[in-house]
């Protein structure tokens, strides 16, 4: 049911691989409330991917960046103004990849040449990101930055790897450089805990499935989906939220508050025969 919220406004999103991907349900729900964007994901991707029907429903280019490569993201946002035909006023960073967790190295086990890649990929190319955007004074004032995380980045998730230390410097990012953001071009930046999604990154994870059976089960209201998420973050972008910044806002069903749900105390419970 669109309401219109973004009519007007210009973007950039990041990391719509495939139709389950969060960026992808993103995109269509930005497109829907009057939206518009340039989509981007890495060379690599775009021929994986299917992100050129995506650019086709929702009439919008794609522009192909390594958010690794400051170089890239430079050219992604000169022809992002260009292409859009104005400043900037929401972005999304829907990016994570974990080399180890790839490789199926354990968490004692790290090969540091693949942490160091996965930090860049997941964490560093957040800051890279906003860098680019601010030296170019590419935002629009009361604009919108936001980046998807997970609440690994607070508490023990064994699986989770290094990507754990990745969404807590990426949570890390968005307050530090939100607070210049914020100063000096009154531009928001946050990021969205969400609940684990069946996605191709989420299902990367190790015992993705118990898992994500797990939180549906422990958090009052259920996993929070990837249309869901889309729908946040488009209240995020809208100018209803603009005194919102420097958060890490958990869309997760009230997971990250549960201590234990009456189902998951079920499992446990010895019932008399
Ligand atoms: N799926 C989950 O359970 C879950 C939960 C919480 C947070 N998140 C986060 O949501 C975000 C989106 O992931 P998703 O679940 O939609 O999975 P996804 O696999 O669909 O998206 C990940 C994207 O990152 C892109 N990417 C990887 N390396 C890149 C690079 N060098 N440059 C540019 N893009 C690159 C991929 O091409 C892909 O499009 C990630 O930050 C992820 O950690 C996911």
């Amino acid at each position: 049911m669109p309401y219109n919220l973004l009519k007007g406004k210009r973007g950039i999103i990041f990391g719509a691989l495939d139709e389950n991907s969060i960026a992808w349900k993103t995109a269509e729900t930005v497109h829907a409330e009057g939206g518009k964007f340039v989509l981007t994901n890495a060379p690599i991707a775009m021929r994986m991917g299917s992100i050129n029907n995506l650019a086709e429903k929702t009439g919008s280019k794609i522009i192909p960046a390594d958010a690794t490569s400051v170089e890239d993201l430079e050219n992604l946002v000169e022809k992002a103004v260009e292409i859009l035909g104005g400043k900037i006023d929401f972005v999304l960073h829907s990016i994570g990849m974990s080399v180890n967790v790839r490789k199926g190295n354990h968490y004692t086990d790290m090969n540091y040449d693949f942490t160091t890649k996965g930090w860049d990929v997941s964490a560093v190319s957040f800051h890279k990101t906003m860098q680019v955007l601010y030296k170019k004074d590419a935002m629009a004032e009361w604009g919108s930055i936001i980046a998807l995380s997970y609440m690994a980045a607070q508490r023990v998730f064994p699986d989770y790897n290094d990507m754990a230390d990745n969404k807590a410097y990426l949570e890390s990012i968005a307050r530090s450089f939100g607070y210049f953001f914020g100063k000096d071009k009154k531009v928001r930046v946050n990021t969205i805990s969400q609940s684990p999604t069946p996605t191709t990154a989420g299902q990367g994870v190790k015992g993705f499935d118990g898992f994500i059976s797990f939180a549906e089960k422990m958090s009052p209201l259920g996993n929070a989906t990837a249309q869901e998420c889309a729908n946040y973050t488009v209240t995020l972008f809208s100018d209803l939220t603009r005194k919102v910044t420097l958060q890490n806002l958990y869309h997760d069903g009230g997971f990250s508050n549960t201590g234990v749900s009456q189902e998951v105390m079920e499992a446990f419970i010895k019932h008399e025969e």
